[in-house]
């Protein structure tokens, strides 16, 4: 047993947020040239940019911290994203594709959403004011993102009913 503080935890969820980013950055690509509804795409290729700033804020808190982000691997996150390669597999191009990505990456920004309230909160008690505030930052770009794709949901949607 590693973790017997809420110091361990906050680092260890850090860790746990820093893996899922890299990994996010891995995927996007990927799935936002599956897209084809162009402004699902534009949004998408914000959030990969956003994203790599994401990475870099975590090392940021990490130097704060003076602790290493590295060393976890985040399960949750791989399997969220291999739901979201399977989207790939099981659909063709076209805008139910579109449908089905907009769920598969809200699933994403859900999960992120979770961990980055906890560990703002966590840093919030234990005084890291610098590092709540940085993960504030961060879970309202999350918060934006998702906002965003629950947006382009409602023309893909609608769209997608029409075809089939
Ligand atoms: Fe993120």
């Amino acid at each position: 047993m590693s973790i017997g503080t809420l110091e361990e935890l906050l680092i260890d969820e850090l860790k746990d947020l820093y893996s899922a980013e890299k990994q996010i950055v891995r995927a996007l690509p990927k799935i936002i040239k599956a897209v084809s509804t162009p402004e699902l795409q534009q949004g998408l290729a914000n959030h990969l940019e956003e994203t790599k700033g994401q990475v870099i804020r975590l090392e940021k808190i990490g130097e704060i911290l003076g602790k290493k982000m590295t060393g976890k691997a985040c399960v949750g996150m791989k399997g969220v994203l291999e739901e979201g390669s399977e989207v790939l597999e099981d659909t063709k191009k076209g805008l139910v594709r579109d449908a089905a990505l907009i769920s598969a990456c809200q699933r994403v920004e859900h999960y992120e959403m979770a961990g980055y309230g906890s560990a703002r909160d966590f840093a919030k008690l234990l005084g890291q004011k610098e590092v709540a505030a940085l993960l504030d930052e961060t879970l309202a770009e999350e918060k934006n993102a998702d906002r965003t794709l629950t947006e382009a949901s409602k023309q893909v949607n609608a769209q997608a009913k029409q075809q089939g």
